[in-house]
């Protein structure tokens, strides 16, 4: 794995770039990504290009052995760009104008942005394709950051008359799919309908599905846009885009088969404060963040794009955009780094260089302060840098268990949750956790991913079944669980003839007929866990495998395939797992609060996320605070 930087020498004086590179360089890194936010740098009015500075940075960092990763800059189109068209800003879902002053500020669908990308894009890749310091090409930034994927201007309303056009022929047959007989919200041609937002009442939820399907569209032919005038100017050189955690706009899957890499920025102390971790997680890894959060993503973004991933952003101290911003405890850095090469990453590359003394981003730390001096991932970086060195490049072997992850899943249970602690990728990371916290090394694979090979898989919920997935479950040997929710709506979004689990019922022959929510704070005994927040009422012939208190069922089984019908807490998961893992050859470990182990071909990791020195059995040796172990397999 190699380590790298995000710099962005248009923030500094020149006289300054020749010793950053030299004590990048000297620091153990060799990949910079530049440009991605420098659009009004390089072309300061339209059409008039300035490439003097940037073809000066591209060589002062060459000079000094560093290869660079250059980004095209549609994330912040300047200012003179959006007075010329300014309807070319996306509109929010209570119809605003989107404002200019900080960055994402487009809609994915305005046909005038689109050029203006694809002439800028040209002109980078005109310029710089056959650069060699270059190897990679980053398109835009983290798209969907700042909430962007969904914009409800007139340009994507065009455009998504035109997608239910191309996708149902007729407004008869659209009426048809999204049952707009209800309400009376029937169309006569596709001109009629707009986006689902500014309703009175919610929207008819096929109607926000599509929305969303349609939406993540644009931005993979937004991104595919880029793609393709890059690859003709700059053959041979790797794309890639950096995603974010825990964000589900988009398809991912779709948008990664047309990038070479996929890229994530990890920033595991600002995603255990923002999202749904307990109070009590959030004070026992405040300086570490949650032990599955970075793991999870890796693995998720693995599946996205033919196995080539990296971290394109990787925090290196305290951030500023969480609601609280602590610094990583001593050690964190480095374990961070070692983590993403134990899940096969090609690079971790540190968000950013030095931190900026002005603007959004001045309270982010940096690999250096303000001031150029070292701040305290520094050493850390180094210490990684050498352990690296020492094991050498880590190759990944197939896990032995794959959990199923469907983006479509996420928008199915966000637009219709029926009780708003159905969180679907809370339920996929609990499932990832629970598999984590038994020493299990895991692929997070799309629904179409090949299934065979694995010994265990999971799918935590899939409400929507795509097409050939009942045929490959049947196909399957190996223990298989479903989650609730699974076949529980057409691809249309309705309730599937036979209600739900639907077509899987060739493979558990349920009948899932109601289903309940529960607040937050009520549970239902089971034996040794507990029901909450989801459960169904099933009717089967077969005796449930577990069942609750009340002898309410709560899985069902059938040859190898499991259905559970509730939101499993860890104690059932554990057991569940426990059960599914004595019908195969599975190795099970029992690992302390806190320690995680990750194979790759070749070596065995194993971190301490706790705050104390741990004995960790399955190594026979006790890990202090934020450190490791990693050993050759097998030993
Ligand atoms: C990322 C983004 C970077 C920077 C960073 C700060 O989301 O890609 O440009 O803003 O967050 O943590």
């Amino acid at each position: 794995m190699k380590l790298g930087c995000c710099y962005y020498p248009e923030h500094w004086a020149e006289d300054i770039w020749a010793e950053d590179a030299m004590r990048m360089a000297e620091m153990g890194l060799t990949l910079v990504r530049i440009g991605e936010f420098a659009w009004s740098r390089i072309e300061p009015e339209p059409g008039r290009y300035d490439w003097g500075w940037l073809d000066r940075a591209i060589d002062t960092l060459a000079q000094a052995g560093l290869q660079v990763i250059l980004g095209t800059p549609t994330a912040t189109p300047p200012k003179w760009l959006v007075d010329t068209m300014p309807d070319m800003v996306a509109i929010d879902e209570q119809g605003r104008p989107r404002g200019f002053g900080s960055r994402r500020h487009y809609c994915f669908s305005h046909p005038g942005y689109r050029a203006e990308c694809a002439r800028i894009v040209a002109a980078l890749a005109e310029r710089y394709g056959q650069h060699p310091a270059i190897v990679m090409w980053q398109t835009d930034n983290e798209y969907g950051c700042h909430d962007t994927v969904l914009s409800f201007s007139d340009a994507a309303a065009a455009a998504f008359r035109v997608w239910l056009e191309a996708r149902y022929g007729t407004a008869e047959a659209l009426n048809a799919a999204w049952g707009n007989v209800f309400w009376s919200m029937e169309y006569r041609s596709f001109s009629e309908v707009d986006p689902p937002n500014l309703t009175v009442a919610e929207a008819n939820p096929a109607h926000w599905l599509d929305y969303r399907r349609f939406a993540s569209d644009q931005v993979v032919s937004f991104n595919l846009a880029q793609a393709a005038i890059l690859r003709s100017a700059a053959p041979g050189k790797d794309i890639t885009h950096n995603f974010m955690g825990f964000f589900t706009e988009f398809d991912h899957h779709d948008l990664g088969r047309d990038i070479d890499v996929a890229m994530w920025d990890s920033y595991p102390l600002g995603f255990l404060e923002q999202f749904w971790f307990s109070v009590d997680e959030k004070r026992a890894y405040l300086r570490q963040g949650h032990p599955d959060i970075a793991a999870f993503h890796h693995d998720l973004y693995r599946g996205c794009s033919k196995g080539r991933w990296g971290v394109m952003e990787q925090q290196p101290g305290p951030v500023n955009w969480a609601r609280f911003n602590p610094a990583p405890l001593p050690g964190m850095v480095a374990l961070w780094t070692l983590e993403a090469a134990a899940h096969g990453a090609e690079l971790t590359s540190y968000f950013r260089w030095r931190q900026a003394p002005f603007a959004q981003e001045q309270m982010h730390a940096g690999l250096l302060r303000p001031d150029r001096t070292d701040a305290e991932a520094v050493n850390e970086v180094r210490a990684a840098a050498n352990v690296l060195a020492d094991i050498g490049a880590q190759a990944t072997a197939q896990a032995k268990v794959a959990l199923v992850f469907s983006y479509d899943a996420a928008w199915v249970c966000s637009i219709q949750p029926q009780g708003q602690s159905f969180r679907y990728l809370e339920l996929v990371f609990e499932w990832y956790s629970a598999l984590r916290t038994r020493g299990l090394d895991v692929d997070i694979v799309a629904p179409e991913a090949d299934l065979t090979g694995y010994q265990l898989v999971l799918i935590p919920s899939l409400p929507i079944l795509p097409e050939g997935i009942v045929e490959k479950v049947a196909s399957l040997t190996c223990p298989v669980l479903l989650g609730p929710r699974s076949g529980s709506k057409t691809s249309n979004f309705s309730i599937p003839d036979g209600l739900a689990p639907g077509d899987l019922k060739s493979v558990i022959a349920l009948t899932v007929t109601r289903v309940e929510s529960l607040r937050d704070g009520v549970s239902e005994p089971g034996d040794g866990w507990l029901v909450t927040r989801w459960r169904e009422d099933v009717q089967s012939h077969f005796v449930p495998e577990f069942a609750d208190a009340a002898k309410r069922g709560v899985v069902y089984a059938s040859g190898t395939v499991r259905y559970c019908a509730i939101w499993p807490d860890r104690a059932l998961l554990r057991l569940l797992i426990e059960l599914m893992a004595g019908e195969t050859d599975l190795l099970l470990l029992d690992l302390p609060e806190g320690i995680r182990v990750r194979n790759s071909a070749s070596h065995s990791f194993t971190f301490n996320y706790t705050n104390d020195a741990v004995f960790v059995p399955h190594i026979g040796k006790t890990l202090v605070s934020a450190n490791w172990h990693i050993a050759p397999r097998d030993c």
